[in-house]
Parts: C-alpha cells; structure tokens; sequence
C-alpha cells in the first residue's frame, strides 16, 4: 500500500507496508540517516522525530499512522547544510559528544523552543525527559538549548 506524507516539507510516498516503522522508512528507503535506533523500544528518545511538530519516537510509529502528516527529521534543520540556531547551540556549548542522542535531543529542542518555551532549567529538563543521554550529563545539552531558547529565534538558518 502507498503512503503520502511530507519530510522536512518535501511531499513523499511510500509504498511500504504500513506497520513499516517509520525510523527504517525514514533512515532505509529515504535514506535519512541522521534518525539514530537506540533501544528500539520506546525508552532512549534516539529516534525522534516531530509528526506535525509534536515529538515522537519513530521506532514505535508505523508510517500507516503519518499518511498525510508533516513529518520533520534533523535534516530538515539545516536543509541547506547550514546549521540552525540550537544546532549552532549544541556545538559552542558542547552539546554533543558520542552523538547518538544528539539528533533526538535536537528534535526534543526544536519542538520545545517552536512551542515558546523559555530558557527555564526545568523547563527544559522536563522537554528532553524522553531522551537519554549518556556522556553529556545533561548540564552542556540544557545549557544549548537555554541559549537557544534565549535567543527568541525560530527555525531560521545561521548566517
Ligand atoms: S530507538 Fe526509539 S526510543 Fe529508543
Ligand atoms: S552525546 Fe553520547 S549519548 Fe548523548
């Protein structure tokens, strides 16, 4: 069966079958790599992405549940190869160091400062309760996004 849905604003179809988990659709048959499997059960947040801008666990969606929605992955963060301001965030505060968490971190970040949060620790803490991290402890990653958040920016590209 086909499946249409939007990746990082382009219009795609599949034709998968649908309990498919949109983590493989999305890192096997579109070739978006940069969604990490952790667990693969629902536990580490390394998968996530953002199904109309709310943040999911793609290895526990199947892509029959996205037909028609806007899916947004890390790559649509820097479409052009240029880093957004919380990515730009992650590297001068150090967020990021193995990288496995990074692009679920990234999208938990995202959703939080698209929805108008403030950078307020436990704000922000309480945003990236899905995603585990085991390198960073967590302060250089609450640090990035604060300053991202601080910023009042949106998605818009670093010059
Ligand atoms: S790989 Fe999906 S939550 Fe861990
Ligand atoms: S940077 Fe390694 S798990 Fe977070």
């Amino acid at each position: 069966m086909s499946y249409r849905f939007s990746v990082n604003g382009a219009p795609t179809e599949l034709d998968v079958p649908g309990m498919r988990r949109l983590l493989d659709a999305l890192r096997e048959d579109l070739a978006l790599t940069g969604t990490k499997e952790g667990c693969g059960e629902g536990e580490c947040g390394a998968c996530s992405v953002l199904i109309d801008g709310k943040v999911v666990d793609s290895c526990l969606v199947p892509v029959c549940q996205v037909e028609g929605a806007n899916v947004q992955t890390v790559e649509g963060l820097a479409p052009q190869g240029r880093l957004d301001h919380l990515q730009q965030a992650f590297l001068e505060h150090g967020g990021a160091q193995c990288g496995i968490c990074t692009p679920g971190m990234l999208m938990a970040g995202r959703a939080f400062i698209d929805a108008g949060g403030a950078p307020v620790e436990d704000d922000i803490r309480e945003a990236i309760a899905g995603n585990l991290c085991r390198c960073t402890g967590y302060t250089k990653i609450i640090d990035a996004i604060a300053a991202a958040a601080r910023a009042g920016e949106t998605a818009d590209q670093v010059d």
